[in-house]
């Protein structure tokens, strides 16, 4: 069937809220106008406080790996050596552009989806002489959510910089930046925060903009040079390169829905729309990918059925339900499917997920009770 009004479940882009989409639709602005450097310099703001920082903060046109390049080109000078902290494919994407920079990546890894040693970690930092070591809040290729606050507390006593990147994490699970001793924190527009893609966020605290500042080589990137975009940050009349303007007034406006529902009440909703999705695949006897106690509120990674190919049930979820779910990457390509549930949706969302999910295993020959999933979710959901 050919449905016009589909349910978008991957683990980004996210569907948006209306009140977005309706900002989107607007005339396009020009950069000098009231109207965007205000709206701008509000973003900005409320960036910070979506962030728990008083660090500084960055708003680009680009996506994710744009912050993650920025991030690797302003730290880094040739030779630095970064610890790259891995349980998944984003985690393993810091190193390739460390690489890309003159940098040196010492590896950690641990294993797709599986727990970070913290002993293992700390170790290692007390071995290496690290200037920055990164680490994902959530690997979206996995599923699997690591203990950022804890991380945090065994880098307070060292000289090298947290570089976290919740680009699948912010806006859906807690990040205290400044409390977890966070030097810089990358993330999107297009997941937990409910916007479209074509935006992302840094903010970088005053220790590691001092580094950068006081770096003896140029910036291995023109457009992502911190320091050229400074200027614009602190003042948003100011020009380096055009901003975005019509998605910068769409994070507004999902900034200020983040805001309105609250950032703890926002957790809270993640929180029980992942432990109801979680159960209502547990009822009907899907295992999840990532490390047990360490599973992201932002998505959910269920293990395929040996009778079901993942192609075949996103193929039938989208055809006769119209519901779109992600296939797994890398290593996790053809054993899980990946489904978000993170930013603006809701519990109808939620809900139509599970079933078309119980049909469509069913309609493959999986057994299933039918309901049992939805059932186990309604639960969980009605005590919310
Ligand atoms: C955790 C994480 N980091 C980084 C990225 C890269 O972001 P982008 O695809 O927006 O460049 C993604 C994308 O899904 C991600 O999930």
């Amino acid at each position: 069937m050919n449905f016009e009004r589909e349910l978008l479940m991957i683990p980004g882009p996210t569907m948006v809220s209306p009140r977005v989409l309706r900002v989107l639709s607007k005339p396009i602005l020009s950069h000098g106008s009231k109207e965007f450097v205000e709206g701008f310099a509000e973003a900005l703001e409320l960036q910070k406080r979506i962030f728990m920082t008083e660090g500084i903060p960055f708003m680009l046109a680009g996506s994710g790996t744009l912050s993650m390049e920025a991030t690797v080109a302003n730290l880094v000078e040739k030779g630095d050596k970064v610890l790259c902290v891995e349980n998944g494919f984003f985690g393993e994407r810091w190193a390739d552009i460390v690489h890309a920079h003159g940098g040196f990546a010492d590896r950690l890894n641990f294993g797709w989806g599986r727990a970070i040693d913290l002993e293992i970690l700390k170790e290692k930092l007390e071995d290496g002489d690290y200037k920055a070591m990164t680490v994902e809040h959530v690997d979206t290729s996995t599923g699997v959510a690591n203990p950022i606050d804890k991380i945090g507390e065994i880098l307070k006593n060292t000289s090298t910089l947290y570089v976290v990147d919740s680009v699948c994490g912010i806006g859906g699970m807690p990040l205290k930046m400044d409390e977890w001793n966070i030097d810089v924190c990358i993330t999107g527009s297009q997941k937990a925060l409910g916007a479209p893609p074509g935006i992302t966020m840094l903010c970088v605290n005053e220790l590691a903009w001092r580094i950068i500042e006081n770096r003896t080589s140029i910036v291995s990137d023109y457009y992502a040079d911190l320091k050229k975009w400074r200027a614009v940050m602190d003042d948003p009349k100011r020009y380096f390169a055009t901003p975005a303007t019509g998605l910068v007034l769409g994070i507004l406006e999902a900034f200020r829905i983040v805001e309105e529902e609250g950032l703890e009440a926002r957790w809270r909703r993640h929180r029980l729309f992942s432990d109801a999705f979680k159960a209502g695949l547990s009822a009907i006897n899907l295992q999840t990918f990532p490390s047990k106690g360490f599973e992201a509120h932002t998505l959910s990674v269920p293990i395929m059925p040996n009778a079901v190919k993942d192609s075949d049930l996103r193929s039938m979820m989208q055809s006769k339900y119209g519901v779109i779910i992600a296939s797994g990457i890398g290593e996790t390509a053809g054993k899980v499917v990946r489904i978000g549930h993170m930013g603006s949706v809701t519990v109808n969302d939620l809900i139509a997920t599970l079933s078309s999910l119980e049909m469509a295993l069913m309609c493959l020959g999986f057994e299933i009770d039918p309901g049992k999933g939805v059932g186990a979710a309604e639960k969980i959901l009605s005590k919310g």
